[in-house]
């Protein structure tokens, strides 16, 4: 049995110890707003924040956050910096197929919680690891500046 603490709240697991975290916030716990997309690191869809630093879930053996405060996108919604950044994403449309979205939208949170005025270097940095197959990028930048109350203008999409 693992407990570790989920958007706040204990959560006691009955499962091998190597098992992901995020096959535990998923199946185990019902928390289906963090993705699955490669299983190896390598796509940003199953970012959560561990202890607040963005991390990859599928890669996370869920007894190495036993005594950390895990954060999903359910969580990170009900944060005032959550709700500006999916008010700013759906204000620009940014989704298209949305599978990356959660993934983003947490590596955005993380940035704005230390960066709160990130330039477009910083913000290309924080993301660089977050994949989107549908090309969003432009979109999520612009996002991110309406979320941080920089001007976006110049980084909408044509
Ligand atoms: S599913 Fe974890 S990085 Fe791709
Ligand atoms: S919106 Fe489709 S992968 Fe990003």
């Amino acid at each position: 049995m693992v407990t570790v603490k989920v958007n706040g709240v204990a959560r006691s697991v009955d499962v091998p110890d190597d098992m992901p975290l995020l096959w535990v916030l998923r199946d185990e716990l019902d928390l289906k707003g963090t993705k699955f997309g490669c299983g190896i690191a390598q796509c940003g869809a199953c970012t959560v924040h561990v202890d607040g630093q963005p991390m990859r879930a599928c890669i996370t053996p869920i007894t190495s956050v036993a005594d950390a405060e895990v954060t999903t996108l359910e969580g990170i919604v009900a944060t005032k910096l959550g709700q500006k950044v999916r008010d700013a994403w759906l204000d620009l449309d940014v989704m298209q197929c949305g599978y990356c979205q959660s993934g983003q939208i947490m590596s955005a949170v993380a940035l704005l919680k230390e960066t709160p005025k990130p330039t477009d270097a910083e913000i290309d940095a924080a993301m660089d690891g977050n994949v989107c197959r549908c090309a969003t990028y432009t979109r999520i930048r612009a996002a991110i500046k309406t979320a941080a109350g920089v001007s976006a203008a110049d980084t909408r999409e044509v």
